[in-house]
């Protein structure tokens, strides 16, 4: 898009070309275009926008943010800072006191890496210098983010400059070596983060980083059962602190508070971002155990704020859309909303021969789309077929968020504002079935 209509010099937006696509207004699940369509976001944004477009409160909490103290550098207090540590304290698990807010989910990801090394300095474990990753997931832009990032797309053109991180492979079970859902898939990818230790040096590992269950890389990717009990098990046994990134599934996205709450353990660092603020201002969050943030303290070490971290307006937004989720019982919608979303995609694409799993839990899903539901085959990369469908769902009315990594295809993600209600939930529904179906048509 361009600005040749108005007699400014015409500048390019975006960066790299792509769809002109001009939103001129928002409200509920509704995008609205300069040209008059309505197209329902089933996508949140980048499955940011829990509690929905056009809220007033938010919207008057951050004017009021803005007026009434505009800027103050980060670790200062604020109204609006106390608002939202207040709302917090009735989010995040009791062993989690230490709050570092920066302005996104990237900033928030290189933070906690960087708390994590330096904890383990600080208690005299010095060779500790490198964190484990996965071969399928996503935490962030900068070098050292899209380093330990299991992103291909997102690294081409960099792979000689990025510093190199240990890899695990992230659970996968619908192309679990053992068999797809194999019984055993947890154990298996389990005992292959311990060989990633033993082979790798355990005294050199300061952390293991992942998404409790995968964002839009592997497309709602939800680990078998056993997995992250018996990870917690091997990170504890080793010393090394286990780091969830919750920048895509906390906050009620996947119908419980955090997405690490499917399962019985607790991590000692938490990442968010996105629905943080719901999307109405940006913000991230690293939340750490006690020792680890005295122990940095004691050490004196520095956690350095980002200018823009914990922006007053950014936390008031946070404040209001951290109670508009309780006081409007949202995380519970997301669970039983999501249910009903489940069972209308399984439904929709029971026996379809391209689709080979609908995944996740709560409001966050996909499906996997494949040239063959036995074998598992992809399309071919240049066929483009999950970009087709996003494309396609537009123009029927519906965003859909385009998921994988180049090597991970065709991933269709939803997360839609947990306010999404039945009906427009099977229009979302009938909408992708016909979106994939006509893509396919034309393959
Ligand atoms: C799991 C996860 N981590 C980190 C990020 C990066 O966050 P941001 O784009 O706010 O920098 C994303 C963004 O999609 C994400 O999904």
């Amino acid at each position: 898009m361009n600005t040749k209509e108005s007699n400014m010099r015409s500048l390019n937006w975006p960066f790299l070309s792509g769809r002109e696509i001009y939103i001129e207004r928002a409200d509920g699940i509704y995008l609205h275009t300069k040209d008059g369509q309505a197209i329902i976001d089933a996508a949140g944004g980048a499955i940011v926008v829990n509690v929905g477009h056009g809220r007033e409160r938010i919207a008057d909490a951050v004017a009021a943010a803005t007026r009434d103290y505009s800027y103050v550098v980060p670790p200062w207090m604020t109204p609006s800072r106390e608002a939202m540590l207040t709302a917090l304290s009735d989010w995040l698990p009791e062993s989690l006191t230490r709050v570092h807010c920066t302005s996104g989910g990237t900033e928030a990801n290189e933070a906690a890496m960087k708390i994590a090394l330096h904890y383990q300095q600080a208690i005299g474990d010095t060779d500790r210098t490198r964190i484990i990753g996965r071969s399928i997931g996503y935490h962030g832009t900068t070098l050292a983010t899209a380093s330990i990032s299991g992103h291909p797309g997102r690294k081409k053109g960099l792979e000689k400059a990025l510093p190199a991180f240990p890899v695990v492979d992230t659970p996968y079970p619908l192309r679990c070596p053992l068999g797809s859902h194999h019984s055993d898939c947890g154990s298996y990818y389990a005992d292959l983060l311990r060989d990633v230790i033993e082979s790798e040096g355990p005294e050199t590992i300061a952390g293991y980083l992942a998404e409790p269950i995968t964002g839009s890389s592997g497309g709602a990717i939800v680990p078998p059962e056993d997995y992250w009990p018996r990870v917690r098990s091997i990170c504890d046994e080793y010393g090394i602190l286990l780091i969830m990134d919750e920048v895509m599934t906390g906050f009620g996205r996947t119908g419980l508070d955090f997405g690490f709450q499917h399962w019985d353990f607790e991590p000692d660092i938490l990442i968010s971002g996105k629905g943080l603020a719901g999307g109405y201002a940006p913000l991230g969050g690293v939340f750490a155990r006690e020792a680890i943030g005295s122990a940095i303290e004691n050490a004196g070490y520095q956690v350095m704020f980002n200018t823009f971290g914990a922006h007053p307006a950014a936390c008031a937004a946070a404040a209001e859309v951290l109670n508009i989720l309780r006081e409007e019982d949202l995380v519970n919608t997301s669970r039983d909303q999501g249910a009903y979303f489940h069972n209308a995609l399984n439904d929709a694409f029971a026996g379809h021969p391209n689709v080979a799993e609908v995944r996740g839990r709560g409001l966050f899903a996909a499906i996997e789309v494949v040239a063959n539901t036995e074998s598992l085959e992809k399309f071919p990369v240049d066929a483009a077929v999950s970009g087709k469908i996003v494309v396609n769902g537009l123009k029927n009315g519906v965003f859909f968020y385009g998921g994988g990594t180049g090597e991970i295809r065709d991933i269709i993600c939803m997360g839609p504002p947990l306010t999404i209600t039945e009906d427009e939930i099977d229009v979302v529904v009938s909408t992708l079935r016909k979106s994939v179906d006509e893509v396919i048509a034309a393959q």
